[in-house]
């Protein structure tokens, strides 16, 4: 069977553990070659190891999205080690839990460096290699905070990149439509990953159930469920889709 990423290559931001890992398996099991690029070093080459291992293409780099220096390596080791790049994740963030009153400005700019910032340098850095591919899809990992303020305004700094991501994403679209790259926001509600579990999201007992209530589908989702749609935005089957928005919540921003 073909894989519906053969002959592409991606680079996922934040691909050691949670989202970015399950994106960075899944696009090595539909045939892309892929960089993982994180701060944690340890992890990261470990799934990196564990994709080739089950026959897959795919090589790890140091990478912290707030320095240009980092993105300019790892584009760079797509090109070098894979011929190239077609897709990119920008899946890196961190999520504070602190509201306004609480956010000092220290932590209020290092939320802005690492997820606003990391995803404008991430953009900017890979758009000459996706040019030179003649065609590429990138998928900015924004959250439902950007349309609903998070549960109770807990995340102010974060809720304000995902809602900045969600902009600029379509400000690249336009911009980058001309030369065939797409650029779409994904709306992830919570999901079970080590970032939900420390900002106090699937926990056990009645604050998980309260929690798992507000979405119809009454749960919280998996990596793997958000990784298909991201399959999905980097893939073909999504080429006229450009500059959307895709909700990936449970239901969770219907009220
Ligand atoms: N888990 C959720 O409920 C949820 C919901 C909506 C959106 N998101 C978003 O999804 C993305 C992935 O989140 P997750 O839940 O898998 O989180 P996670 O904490 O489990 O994983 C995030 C990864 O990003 C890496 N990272 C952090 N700072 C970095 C930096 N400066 N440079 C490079 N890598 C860095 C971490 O080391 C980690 O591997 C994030 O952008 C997050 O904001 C998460």
């Amino acid at each position: 069977m073909p894989g519906r990423l053969d002959g592409k290559v991606v680079l996922v931001s934040g691909a050691a553990r949670g989202m970015g890992e399950a994106d960075a398996r899944v696009c090595a099991r539909e045939g892309a070659a892929v960089v993982l690029g994180d701060v944690l070093l340890a992890e990261g080459e470990a799934v990196a190891a564990s994709i080739v291992a089950d026959g897959g293409r795919a090589a790890f780099v140091q990478l912290d999205v707030s320095s240009a220096e980092d993105w300019k390596r790892a584009v760079a080791v797509a090109v070098d080690e894979f011929g190239g790049l077609d897709g990119l994740v920008n899946n890196a963030g961190i999520c504070p839990t602190e509201n306004i009153e609480q956010t000092t400005l220290e932590s209020w700019q290092r939320v802005l460096a690492v997820n606003q910032t990391g995803t404008f340098l991430g953009m900017q850095t890979a758009l000459p290699a996706l040019r030179a591919a003649g065609s590429g899809s990138i998928v900015n990992v924004s959250s439902v905070m950007s349309f609903c303020g998070g549960q109770g305004g807990i995340a102010a700094a974060y809720a304000a990149t995902k809602g900045a991501i969600q902009a600029m994403s379509k400000g690249a679209a336009m911009e980058f439509g001309r030369d065939a790259i797409r650029v779409n926001s994904i709306h992830p509600g919570t999901i079970d990953t080590p970032m939900a579990a420390a900002a106090g999201g699937p926990v056990d007992g009645d604050a998980r159930r309260a929690f798992q209530a507000m979405s119809p589908l009454n749960r919280e989702g998996t990596p793997e469920e958000v990784a298909a749609t991201v399959l999905f935005l980097l893939s073909d089957e999504s080429a006229f889709i450009t500059g959307s928005e895709v909700v990936v919540d449970g239901g969770f921003s219907t009220h």
